[in-house]
């Protein structure tokens, strides 16, 4: 049984008469232990993704179609209160900017215990005990001291240690990490992602990891759904995609996978891959301006399996 089940989720802002569609039949589900990674572009529409599944979209924005299954609750169906005794407790979110999410006026210890505090899960005098396990587990070789510090007095990496802390302390069962390394350098980036990896293996916990970087989706994720415009285009497991990628955003993807010794290059062979007229954010491709080999591969309203578990959308002609 699927652990996560997302089935034709739709989402739109603005009113009805100026609506932008920012995803749109969007299906996709994740097995207990499992690692999928959801990979695109900025702005083709990961991030709502992940925020419709717990309910967190900002308010100008709206699921207008689908249905959300966790453990086979309907979430979109849950009220709010059922919502929040998931949120957190099991599903946890490891956001990209660790400034945000973390609170600069509370200390490190208390701050990612809040969780169980939240959730009644311990009592007060268990908590400094716990606090000192998860920076221990999270890597801090110091923790008693880190335990007493403020957010602002710890490095970009330490700081995402600590939410990955706070992540796991309720041991949810599945953590939703949104771009969670991209503000690090590569080297810290790596022990980070091995942190996460080797607690999930060793947890059975689920995990979504969203990502705009092939090389970390070649690393830690078993399937992979390639998000463009607000659309999957392509999925498959890891293994498949990389030898038989087929959508041309897929392929313009891989080529910009940054070798560690260059700058990291924008993603310009995507737009030269797929010549698109009006660039990323949610907006269509320019079918017009395809070459007929292009529009074989253009987005259309049904995903098609190439080959078993392979599913690439073509291009209605
Ligand atoms: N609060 C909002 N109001 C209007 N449009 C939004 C809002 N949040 C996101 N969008 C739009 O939805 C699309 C998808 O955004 P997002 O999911 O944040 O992209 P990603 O995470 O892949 O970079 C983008 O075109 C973005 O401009
Ligand atoms: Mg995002």
């Amino acid at each position: 049984m699927n652990l996560l089940e997302v089935q034709n989720l739709s989402v739109a802002f603005g009113s009805e008469e100026d609506e932008f569609v920012a995803i749109d039949d969007v299906s996709f589900s994740i097995a207990k232990g499992e690692t999928v990674a959801l990979i695109g572009e900025s702005g083709s529409g990961k991030s709502v993704t992940s925020l419709s599944i717990l309910g967190l979209l900002p308010a100008n924005g709206g699921i207008r179609n689908g249905r959300i299954f966790y453990n086979d609750k309907d979430l979109l169906a849950l009220p709010d209160k059922e919502l929040q005794k998931i949120r957190g407790k099991e599903i946890s979110m490891i956001f990209q900017d660790a400034s945000v999410s973390l609170n600069p006026s509370m200390k490190v210890g208390k701050q990612i215990t809040e969780g169980l505090v939240y959730h009644r899960l311990m009592n007060r005098k268990e908590l400094r005990r716990e606090a000192l396990r998860l920076l221990t587990e999270v890597g801090f070789n110091n923790p008693t001291e880190v335990f007493d510090q403020y957010p602002g007095q710890l490095s970009g990496g330490m700081k995402q240690r600590a939410l990955i802390a706070m992540a796991i302390s309720c041991k949810p069962q599945l953590i939703i990490a949104d771009e969670p390394t991209t503000a690090l350098d590569v080297t810290i980036q790596k022990q980070i992602l091995d942190l996460m990896n080797e607690y999930k293996k060793t947890t059975a916990t689920s995990l979504l990891l969203i990502t705009h970087d092939f090389g970390l989706v070649a690393e830690y994720a078993d399937r992979v759904l390639v998000m463009f415009g607000g659309k999957i285009v392509e999925s498959a497991d890891v293994f498949t995609l990389f030898k038989n990628p087929i959508h041309p955003y897929t392929k313009g993807l891989m080529e910009s996978i940054p070798k560690i010794e260059e700058p990291k290059e924008h993603l310009q062979t995507i737009r030269d891959a797929v010549s698109l007229q009006h660039g990323f954010g949610g907006r269509k491709f320019a079918p017009e301006t395809f070459s007929a080999d292009e529009k074989v591969y253009h987005s259309s309203s049904t995903l098609i399996e190439v080959e078993p578990g392979h599913h690439v959308r073509f291009f209605d002609i």
